[in-house]
Formats: C-alpha cells, sequence, structure tokens
C-alpha cells in the first residue's frame, strides 16, 4: 500500500528503528517546484528522487526501498543511494600510508577494500536535522581507527533540493591527525523513471566532459594508467547512448562487464565546481547535468545488480540503473601522480556535487 502523506508512497513507520543506539527514520524533502526526495539517516541513503518527466509526470528516478531493512540489505553489497566513505572506491590490497604509518583497511572486494569495507559511511546511522523543507543536515563524528581510517574526524553533509530541481550535496569535514577523504554519493539513476516492467538504462544517452579515463585490470582496480578516450567505447565527448558499445569486445568493458570506470574531468581548476557529464533519457524527456568539484567521475552501468525487489516491487536487474559517482581517482594511496586526498589536521575538507534535473522534448 503507498502511503498518501508523501509523493513517493513510503510509510514512515518502515524507517523508524534504534540502530547501534541511534534513531533511524525517514526524511522528506520538499521544493518549491514539486520535487521530493526520500532519504533515511541510515547510511544517508537516497531512497527517491521524484523528477518531472517532458510532461510534468513525477516519478522516482533512482533505486529504492520501501523498508530500512530492505534498504539496510541491499546497500550491504551494492551500496544503493549510500553515501560512501571515508573513502569511495578500491583501495589495492587495502593498504596505504599517511605520514610514517601504514594502515590496512578490511578486505571486502577479492583481495582489495571497495568503498572504506563493511563498516563505511553506508552503514553509519547519520545525525539528522532538517533546518527547512528543502535541506537536510547529516552529520557523523567518525572516531580515530573506525572503518581502519586515522583521524577523529567531524563529517558534516547538507542535502538540499534546490527550488530550480537540483539535487545538491554538500560535504565538509575536519580532523584532528592527517587522514585520508574522499567520500561519494552512490545513487542509482534510471531517468525513465522507477517502475514495472523496469527498463535498462542502455538507451540513456551521455556527454561526458572528459579526454581521458583511467583503465582497470580484471579485478577492477586503476592500473595507474591515464588513458586517451580518442577512438575508444569511452569518449562521451558527444552524445553516445549507453547501451550502443558497451557489448563490444574491448578488453576494458570486458574487464568492468560494462562501464565501471574513473574518467578524469576537464576542469578550469582542481576543485572548483565544474560541468562533469549529462545523462538524458529519450523516452521521459529527464535531463541530468552533474556539476563537481572533484576531478573524477565515476561511471557505474549497474553491472552487478542482481534483479531484487525494491521500492513498490519494481524488480532492478543487471543496467536498470547506472551511478554517476563524483570523486577523487580510485586508489589515490597507491598512485602518486593523482591529485592527494590527504585531509590534514586543522584543514577544512569541501566538496560540492549537483545532480541538476530538467527535460526536454
Ligand atoms: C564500483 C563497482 C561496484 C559497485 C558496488 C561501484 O562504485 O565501481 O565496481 O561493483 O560500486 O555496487
Amino acid at each position: 500500500m503507498k502511503d498518501k502523506t508523501n509523493l513517493t508512497g513510503l510509510n514512515p513507520d518502515n524507517f523508524r528503528s534504534v540502530i547501534n543506539g541511534k534513531d533511524t527514520g525517514l526524511y522528506i524533502l520538499r521544493n518549491g517546484s514539486g520535487m521530493e526526495m526520500c532519504v533515511t539517516n541510515y547510511g544517508a541513503i537516497v531512497l527517491s528522487i521524484m523528477a518531472p518527466d517532458s510532461h510534468g509526470k513525477f516519478e522516482n528516478v533512482v533505486i529504492g526501498f520501501d523498508t530500512l531493512e530492505e534498504a539496510r540489505r541491499q546497500s550491504k553489497d551494492y551500496y544503493i543511494g549510500a553515501t560512501i566513505g571515508p573513502v569511495a572506491g578500491r583501495i589495492l590490497h587495502g593498504a596505504f600510508r599517511v605520514g610514517e604509518k601504514d594502515y590496512h583497511l578490511q578486505l571486502n572486494s577479492v583481495s582489495n577494500t571497495l568503498h572504506s569495507g563493511d563498516n563505511g559511511f553506508h552503514t553509519v546511522v547519520w545525525e539528522a536535522q532538517q533546518p527547512c523543507e528543502n535541506q537536510l543536515l547529516l552529520r557523523h563524528f567518525h572516531a580515530d581507527g573506525e572503518a581502519g581510517f586515522p583521524g577523529n574526524v567531524t563529517v558534516r553533509m547538507m542535502y538540499t533540493l534546490t527550488d530550480d530541481n537540483g539535487f545538491r550535496i554538500d560535504y565538509e569535514a575536519e580532523t584532528d591527525r592527517d587522514t585520508l577523504f574522499c567520500p561519494t554519493n552512490h545513487a542509482y539513476f534510471n531517468l525513465a523513471g522507477m517502475g514495472t516492467p523496469t527498463t535498462s538504462i542502455e538507451d540513456h544517452l551521455v556527454r561526458i566532459n572528459a579526454d581521458f579515463y583511467l583503465p582497470i585490470d580484471m579485478n577492477t582496480n586503476n592500473t595507474g594508467e591515464v588513458r586517451a578516450v580518442g577512438d575508444t567505447p569511452f569518449d562521451f565527448r558527444d552524445y553516445h547512448s549507453i547501451g550502443e558499445r558497451i557489448n563490444r569486445k574491448d578488453l576494458q568493458l570486458l574487464n568492468g562487464h560494462g562501464y565501471d570506470h574513473c574518467f578524469v574531468l576537464k576542469k578550469p581548476a582542481l576543485h572548483e565546481l565544474s560541468f562533469a557529464a549529462t545523462c538524458i533519457s529519450p523516452s521521459s524527456g529527464r535531463r541530468m547535468d552533474i556539476y563537481t568539484t572533484e576531478p573524477g567521475l565515476i561511471m557505474y552501468t549497474g553491472n552487478y545488480l542482481p534483479g531484487f525487489t525494491g521500492m513498490h516491487g519494481t524488480v532492478y536487474p543487471r543496467r536498470s540503473a547506472v551511478c554517476f559517482e563524483t570523486q577523487c581517482f580510485p586508489d589515490t594511496p597507491n598512485n602518486p601522480h593523482f591529485p592527494s586526498i590527504v585531509l590534514r589536521e586543522g584543514d577544512l575538507y569541501k566538496q560540492t556535487c549537483i545532480y541538476q534535473f530538467s527535460t526536454q522534448p
């Protein structure tokens, strides 16, 4: 039964619980243009983004769940809609060095660490506060050693649903000891609208502001190489559908089982908020422009989605959704030629990402 109190149809009672002594709940953000977003503070998971199509019809454009249990279960393996951190992406052998000290993280992806292991930000109950209807402030105190990372880190995130239909994420963090920091958001988008039967994202058109991308090995680790996109299926400098080249016998697409790669964004200056990519669903006319302060954008085409059932009975098979993760280059700690992700004691970390929605005929 869809709940009538919100456009998404979620029942707030299904998200009320106590985990690790902290209260969880459902938070609803609304802007002045009729858009709505549902979020739970467990993992800071985005459960819905209700965005209009070219006829003004509002539909959910991200994978979501009806209950906290389901959201928790699926974000554990697939990080659905969650905030990832302290460090997003894979770290080779889970090993890194900060200052004079070596650290070893839990290995949860073959012999490597993915998305900071099983106890990353996606499992944290964030302290949540809604200063106004279109904003949610999420806070987490990361204690020294949590998930294997050094430093007592105070993390603040603001989710804003702007009146011009942007989902804006502002991250801030401070540490009392040098550490690594590079979070991201792991929403899975299908701009046709999540419904039954589920459509593939292979018809979505994508443009990415990148002349280079980072090749991966068979375990999806960056090899450290920075390769030009020209004459490859990774050239999205003009619009291409996701499906156009995804099944080519290209070693990189075979390694990723599709796209699961970091694009090196063309930027006016490192950490300046700038255009990263556009994604368009031709069937609905929905368009999403992505802006970020970060140097990289991972396009992950849901290659491992197993077909579980999510919100309102919707089934999400392989390639039914695509992630655009704005972040540092994966495995930066082991690639000194990538822009550093060391957060120094006394410095203020800042990151902004905007998923800007609009429509076109
Ligand atoms: C990674 C994929 C991984 C997925 C987990 C993505 O960010 O790049 O390799 O399978 O997260 O759902």
